[in-house]
């Protein structure tokens, strides 16, 4: 008799992802290999889709970013010079991570936020706080939201 747990998605590998040389999805790898040393991502298979996790990056803007939050609540108007200043916050400050889910087609499907509490309590210890978790509408209930606490985990340290 099998006696093995059934694997969940938190206990799935989360492999990392190196784009292949020749693929036929070229322009979505072209994307990710621009500053992909700087910016680990990881593929996973849901439902036989591959998605991309990895950190925000500036052109997002074009890529849905805002609209995934618009479906978590109001985000109001942002241009992309107001988008870009406030993207330049967020990346200056390691104890902010925002972590997006991209499809095959270049889009963000997904967005949650890892914030590191850093504290003097418990030898100085850090606690996170995941913030802003929405997934599209299209890709509920399909395990994106369980994989984020472990994606966001392993990135926080990296
Ligand atoms: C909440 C949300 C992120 C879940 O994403 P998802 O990828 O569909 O969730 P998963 O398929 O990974 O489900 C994970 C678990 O959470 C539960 N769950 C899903 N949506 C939930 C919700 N709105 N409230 C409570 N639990 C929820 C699921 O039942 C599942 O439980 P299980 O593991 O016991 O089966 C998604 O429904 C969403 O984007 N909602 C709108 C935005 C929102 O409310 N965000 C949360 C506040 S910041």
């Amino acid at each position: 008799m099998n006696t093995r747990p059934k694997q969940t998605a938190h206990d799935q590998p989360l492999t990392p992802y190196s784009p292949p040389v020749d693929s036929g999805h070229a322009n979505f790898v072209n994307g990710l290999s621009q500053g992909s040393s700087k910016n680990p991502s990881w593929l996973v298979e849901v439902e036989s889709e591959a998605l991309v996790f990895r950190r925000l990056e500036e052109d997002d803007y074009e890529k849905g970013y805002l609209d995934i939050l618009m479906q978590l609540t109001s985000v109001g108007d942002i241009s992309k010079e107001t988008f870009s200043q406030q993207f330049d916050l967020i990346r200056r400050n390691p104890d902010y991570v925002v972590i997006v889910v991209e499809n095959l087609a270049g889009r963000i499907v997904a967005t949650a936020t890892l914030l590191i509490e850093r504290k003097f309590i418990h030898q100085c210890s850090s606690v996170g706080h995941i913030e802003d978790v929405v997934v599209d509408k299209a890709y509920r209930d399909r395990k994106i939201g369980s994989r984020y606490v472990r994606c966001l985990c392993v990135t926080s340290c990296l």
